[in-house]
């Protein structure tokens, strides 16, 4: 059995003070979740904030992007070893909003994907079709083409421990979500693309589905064969609906 994992995406969303309050109603309403792993992605400026507030409790922390570079001359950027220096745990690579708004190649993904592996931390690789592609019976090869970028870069070995998220950019922020059964057919297609490679590191993979999850329905979503959880964005910001949402991936 695989164990069930929530990531909130706070995009650039929070502050200080709203930050602190969002962490303390999260941390107390925890237990209630069950046998779910929580985490949230947050802005870089807030990983101190959220890793003094977060260290003692089981909720875990994580980026929303890194750079591909170890060091250097690189303005701007964030490295994966100073992301672990804040104890982060997990970080999103490949993100829809970076591949399209910042012009994120799957190969730059691919290369993210390994420099947040050779520093230890868990890689949360977003996949997904626009609407234009999915309406053109594109989605399963534009899935397949993302997965094998980083999957032919990086080994399928690297999966392991790693976490891919199904995050279709037509249900993202727009309360369109795919069904349930749309979410597990392309899961599925996932899975099996790893198995096709390793059969031991897809069995135990993580594999989320995002994009408009609430906690009306989280938990068809997560009832599904090959949804092992969510990565939510919105909903991350509220902390009684975030928390319905974890508590829905416990049954
Ligand atoms: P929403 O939950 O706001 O649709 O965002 C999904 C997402 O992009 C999470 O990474």
């Amino acid at each position: 059995m695989r164990q069930k994992l929530v990531v909130g995406n706070w995009k650039m969303h929070g502050n200080a003070a709203d930050n602190r309050q969002l962490l303390q109603s999260l941390v107390a309403g925890y237990p209630s979740v069950g046998d779910v792993s929580v985490a949230v992605c947050v802005p870089f400026p807030y990983l101190a904030q959220v890793q003094s507030l977060l260290a003692a409790t089981p909720v875990a922390w994580g980026a929303q992007n890194l750079s591909e570079h170890a060091q250097g001359a690189y303005t701007g950027e964030v490295s994966a070893a100073m992301l672990g220096d804040f104890g982060c745990r997990y970080v999103i690579v490949g993100h829809s909003e970076r591949r399209a708004l910042y012009g994120e190649t799957d190969r730059l993904v691919a290369a993210k994907f390994v420099a947040a592996k050779a520093a230890g931390l868990v890689p949360i690789l977003c996949v997904g079709e626009t609407l234009a592609q999915r309406e053109s019976g594109d989605t399963a090869r534009v899935v397949a083409g993302q997965l094998d970028a980083v999957l032919d870069l990086a080994g399928v070995a690297a999966f392991a421990g790693a976490v891919v998220a199904y995050e279709p950019v037509w249900a993202i922020g727009t309360g369109r979500t795919a069904s349930p059964v749309q979410a597990q057919e392309v899961h599925a297609a996932i899975r099996v693309r790893i198995a096709d490679r390793d059969a031991w590191v897809a069995a135990g993979m993580q594999l989320l589905y995002g994009g408009s999850v609430k906690a009306q329905n989280a938990g068809e979503i997560f009832a599904q064969a090959d949804i092992d959880g969510g990565l939510v964005g919105g909903a991350s910001l509220v902390a009684d609906e975030f928390l319905a949402i974890c508590q829905a991936a416990n049954r």
